[in-house]
């Protein structure tokens, strides 16, 4: 299939890249490299790559033409860039779609697959997993935008036929993250023997998923149709505090975890709980994410950090 990946170069994107590539696809990546390049040599050389903006609609037009499919991903995030950029994070999101959605039409692409997020939940408190029917609690420029993409594309659904899938992903870590996140900015301080800083009491908990598992379901759901908001999560609840010992264990490192006081900026992103139900997933694809965080941990550290 010929297949356009928006922010493709990301951390997600270009894992997803690489993966669609081994698979035979023919794939288009349009990103603005905001973030740096990280699609590997080999599979970069295998590509189409364009250095642009998703907020221009000829642009997108044009690389949706013979598409299958969009994944679109392109976005701006990390809660400290999104916080200093609240006005730049929503233009992307919401003119980004919009062409994204236009373009499908114009182009006859028959399915957009949607970089959603879990941060859509905000602090709706329940005792267990979150499923995809809980109100939702969108806080931040961030996760309204996120949530307003999620009922635009299914109006489209709803109005036009257009199949989507709206990805909740939840705290992915892995191969190619950046230290904007928490899993590499520990294994980061861990490694320099530099104080592993913890925000708050380290007692919130978040629900941590492995790239390879989500991008075997961003895979899988490629056959889905229809309008579907799904939740990619490995339903396991961890403390922050326990990660950062994890990693201080793995590593063997010297560090001391300190824990201080989270900037005012970042209050609305600390919630205290999260941890997603995959149950809609299973349905949908009979697959859903089963690596372990020890498991996920390990790998990242025996290929990036182990001497
Ligand atoms: N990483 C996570 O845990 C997580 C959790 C929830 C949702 N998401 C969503 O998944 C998607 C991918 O996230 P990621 O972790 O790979 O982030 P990332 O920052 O590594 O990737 C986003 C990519 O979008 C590109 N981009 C930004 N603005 C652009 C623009 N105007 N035009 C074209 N490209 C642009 C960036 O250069 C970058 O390569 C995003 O939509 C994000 O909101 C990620």
């Amino acid at each position: 299939m010929k297949i356009l990946i928006t922010g493709g170069a990301g951390f997600i994107g270009s894992n997803l890249t690489e993966r669609l590539v081994q698979d035979g696809h023919e794939i288009i990546v349009l990103d603005n490299l905001l973030r740096g390049n990280k699609i590997d040599k080999d599979t970069f050389s295998k590509i189409k790559f364009v250095n642009g903006d998703v907020r221009n609609f000829d642009v997108v037009n044009e690389l949706a033409s013979g598409c299958d499919v969009i994944y679109h991903f392109a976005a701006v995030l990390g809660v400290d860039v999104v916080a200093d950029n609240p006005v730049e994070t929503m233009d992307v999101e919401v003119i980004g779609t919009r062409n994204v959605v236009q373009a499908a039409e114009n182009n006859g692409v028959r399915k957009i697959l949607y970089a959603s997020t879990s941060g859509i939940y905000g602090h709706s408190a329940i005792e267990s997993a979150l499923t995809e029917e809980v109100l939702v609690d969108p806080r931040t420029s961030y996760a309204m935008a996120k949530r307003y993409n999620e009922i635009y594309l299914a109006s489209h659904h709803e109005e036009k036929g257009l199949n989507a899938i709206a990805l909740r992903f939840f705290n992915v870590y892995g191969r190619n993250q950046d230290n904007r996140m928490v899993v590499p900015r520990f294994f980061e301080q861990a490694t320099e023997n530099k104080n592993i800083t913890v925000f708050g009491s380290g007692m919130q908990t978040r629900d941590f998923t492995y790239i390879d598992d989500t991008i075997e379901a961003c895979v899988r759901l490629m056959d889905v149709n229809g309008y579907h908001i799904v939740n990619i999560a490995n339903e396991a609840e961890w403390n922050i505090k326990r990660l950062a010992e994890e990693i201080k264990e793995l590593t063997n490192s010297s560090s001391e975890i300190s824990f201080i006081e989270a900037p005012k900026k970042r209050y609305d992103y600390e919630v205290e709980r999260r941890v997603g139900s995959s149950d809609k997933l299973m349905k949908l694809i009979n697959y859903k994410p089963e690596t372990t965080l020890q498991n996920g941990l390990k790998l990242i550290y025996e290929s990036k950090y182990k001497k």
